[in-house]
């Protein structure tokens, strides 16, 4: 691991020892402690993608899901990536959540070079700085929402009481704390997508990733997740990176980077995005 300088906001050098993505976790974590993190004077981005290219390999045919893809990803950012059906998006963000590798190319996450990683470390990588969400929320049926928040600290061997605390304060940020013991069967979509944010959450990541997050949701209900990342960008500064179809999902973000065919096609910055409000459902849910 590359160590490197950090400041606080008073140029106070305040450790060498730490790695850069320690310091980042630890700045996230406790946000009153304003850590700027430096490699050769400038200041690094959290995600760095340079020339990536991801190819799949079907017998005799070669797939280019990716080809040469340039992206940075400020601490703060909201993002949105758009594209045809096949143009690399999954693929993108599986690569920005160490979940896959690239083919070839150079991926820095809060400054450290993470595409050669071994499997373990990536899964480490991913469990201290990635908060993941799916269209298809994947919630575990036979627990409460609390309890499916809870699963990835446990893993994490944190102790009960911290679980809970964390659990707790989580899904009160995606305004669910009172259907804590509600199954994923008795809320709605909009809810069991809400509760997998919260889970999201609950291990105070650097960055949240959504594949589709409002795919398989209403257009309010839709509306509603946005509000939730929006507040979550906006109070806690959280980063957001979102994959999406719908044009008014994406104009949430700050900025649209549109994919065609694996390739970069143009990145947009949005001066005034589409604000959403939470609005609860009035439909009575068994
Ligand atoms: N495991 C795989 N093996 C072979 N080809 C793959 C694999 N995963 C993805 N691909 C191919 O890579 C390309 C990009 O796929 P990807 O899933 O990233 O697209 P996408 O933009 O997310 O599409 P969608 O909007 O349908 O989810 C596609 O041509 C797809 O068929
Ligand atoms: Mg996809």
């Amino acid at each position: 691991m590359v160590k490197s300088s950090c400041f606080t906001e008073n140029s106070r050098k305040i450790n060498k020892v730490f790695t850069i993505m320690e310091l980042t976790l630890i700045k996230i974590r406790q946000n009153k402690l304003k850590v700027k993190c430096y490699q050769g004077g400038e200041l690094l981005p959290l995600i760095k993608l340079q020339g990536i290219t991801r190819q799949y390999r079907l017998g005799q045919v070669q797939v280019d899901a990716l080809k040469n893809i340039d992206l940075l990803v400020e601490e703060g950012d909201f993002i949105s990536i758009m594209g045809p059906s096949g143009s690399g998006k999954s693929t993108l963000l599986n690569i920005i959540g160490c979940l896959d590798r690239p083919t070839s190319g150079i991926y820095e996450l809060a400054g450290e070079r993470v595409e050669k990683l071994s499997d373990s470390k990536l899964a480490d990588i991913r469990n201290r700085f990635i908060g993941f969400v799916f269209q298809s929320f994947h919630l575990l049926p036979d627990l409460d929402a609390q309890a499916n928040v809870e699963l990835p600290l446990i893993y994490r061997g944190m102790g009960g009481r911290e679980r809970h605390r964390k659990s707790l304060a989580a899904l009160e940020a995606v305004g669910l704390a009172k259907r804590r013991n509600h199954r994923p069967s008795q809320l709605s979509g909009g809810e069991q997508q809400r509760v997998a944010i919260a889970r999201a959450l609950a291990g105070e990541p650097a960055v949240i990733l959504a594949d589709e997050p409002t795919g398989a949701l209403d257009s309010q209900s839709g509306r509603n997740i946005m509000a939730i990342f929006q507040r979550l960008n906006r109070e806690q500064g959280l980063t957001i990176v979102q994959v999406t179809h719908e044009e008014n999902i994406a104009r949430h973000g700050h900025k649209v980077i549109h994919l065609l065919d694996g390739q970069l096609e143009k990145e947009e910055a949005l001066d005034h995005p589409l604000q959403a409000l939470l609005e609860e459902s009035t439909a009575a849910v068994s």
